[in-house]
């Protein structure tokens, strides 16, 4: 059985992520998304948020779950017996920023770094521009997955009354 992680922030999930987390599932066994415990005060949503939507827009896959990390990623891989961490690749700096995290984590532990190129139409896509644009006031409906488009209003508008 070989079982993969996508590991990221997640903040928020993106069509993007969706992209690479499907095509995981196509090539392994099974697929954990592995959401960083990331605690920036930059963060749209905490980190169970994340967790909820992830788990929300991966319903339609069965051999998807989706778990909190905190601390080393190696050190989850190897707790929950994960053959390659799988990362989507949209540009040559990208490139420089994985390649180096993944001769590390081999290094660390010997696992292994798949990396998958993303979909064109969203090579321009991430989570901190989505934050961006959605908290100016621009229409990121379409880069995010069916559900999410709402959370991310409703938030931004509760962020414009706290300022
Ligand atoms: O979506 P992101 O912010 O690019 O995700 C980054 C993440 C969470 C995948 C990365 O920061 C990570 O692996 N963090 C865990 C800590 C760790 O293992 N650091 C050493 C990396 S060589």
């Amino acid at each position: 059985m070989r079982r993969a992680v996508c590991p990221g922030s997640f903040d928020p999930v993106t069509r993007g992520h969706l992209d690479v987390i499907g095509r995981a599932a196509g090539l392994f066994d099974e697929v954990v998304v592995a959401v960083g415990l990331n605690r920036s005060k930059n963060a749209l949503f905490a980190p169970d948020e994340r967790v909820a939507m992830l788990t929300e827009a991966c319903a339609g896959w069965p051999d998807v779950s989706v778990q909190l990390f905190e601390g080393l990623l190696v050190d989850f891989c190897s707790e929950h017996d994960v053959t390659a961490i799988v990362k989507g690749l949209r540009s040559a700096s990208d490139f420089d920023y994985e390649l180096r995290m993944a001769q590390m984590n081999r290094r660390l532990t010997g696992v292994e770094t798949v990396f998958v190129p993303t979909a064109p139409e969203w090579a321009y896509v991430s989570s901190s521009l989505v934050r961006e644009v959605a908290l100016l006031g621009g229409d990121v409906v379409g880069f995010l997955p069916p559900g999410i488009a709402d959370r991310i209003l409703e938030r931004v508008q509760q962020r414009r009354v706290q300022t």
